[in-house]
């Protein structure tokens, strides 16, 4: 409300406001900006974290095999280290997830190597190999199941999709070495006939050695 006769520098904000004096309207000008910068920072910080955290889990899903961040459950590491008994020689986890079948056979005594693609899961795998004291013999890599070569390792553990388990078949018959044995989890390998099975349902493995199935 204007009020007639008033000088003009105080409607002006150069004297006396109407309100209250003019610096504490600035301050409080300059105080809303400050929280209005601050709460756009800590929304958009906020944002920004929460996608680059689930951006990797997200991204999956995306390719042209979906192959998504699904743990083993107790029961399948357990049957997965019941036909590893009695081997040795390095192994490798394709596609290691939170690297808790790497550890177990670290454990065993494996030489133990992890692929995934998932650089969160990959810096979670590591720091529970240290905090579990077999840092030097559980290794994790950031990469591409596809684009790893495979012949160095003596046993090879997947937990795949069915969709993927044909290319890999293919891909594992030409990479391994004699002596080698392949042990699906939960979903086996269309062509090959396993040399032994253990567990059920879900915890289902299937192992496979090299000499059965190229023949
Ligand atoms: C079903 S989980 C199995 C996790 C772990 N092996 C286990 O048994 O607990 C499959 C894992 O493969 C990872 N993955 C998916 N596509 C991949 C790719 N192209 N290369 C490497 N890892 C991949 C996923 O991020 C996920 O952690």
């Amino acid at each position: 409300v204007l009020v007639l006769g008033a000088p003009l520098e105080a409607l002006q904000g150069g004297g006396r406001s109407l309100c209250g004096p003019p610096m504490s309207l600035e301050a409080d000008c300059l105080k809303t900006r400050r929280w209005g910068l601050f709460l756009t920072g800590a929304v958009g910080g906020t944002l920004a974290a929460l996608y680059a955290v689930a951006t990797p889990f997200l991204m999956p899903a995306l390719r042209r095999v979906c192959l998504p961040f699904v743990p083993a459950t107790p029961r399948q590491v357990e049957n997965v280290m019941k036909v590893l008994r009695g081997r040795n020689g390095p192994l490798v986890d394709i596609g290691s997830g939170d690297g808790r079948v790497v550890i177990a056979a670290a454990k065993e005594g494996f030489p133990a190597v992890g692929y995934e693609l998932n650089p969160w899961l990959v810096w979670y795998s590591r720091y529970r190999a240290w905090r579990e004291g077999v840092r030097d013999s559980a290794r994790f890599y950031i990469s591409d199941l596809w684009k790893v070569t495979f012949s160095q390792y003596t046993n090879v553990v997947i937990f795949g999709v069915p969709q993927m388990m044909p290319q890999l078949e293919k891909k594992l018959e030409l990479e391994l070495k004699e002596g080698a044995r392949v042990i699906a989890c939960r979903f086996p390998f269309p062509h090959w006939i396993p040399d032994h099975v253990t567990g059920e349902g879900i915890d289902t493995v299937w192992a496979y050695d090299v000499s059965t199935f190229r023949g």
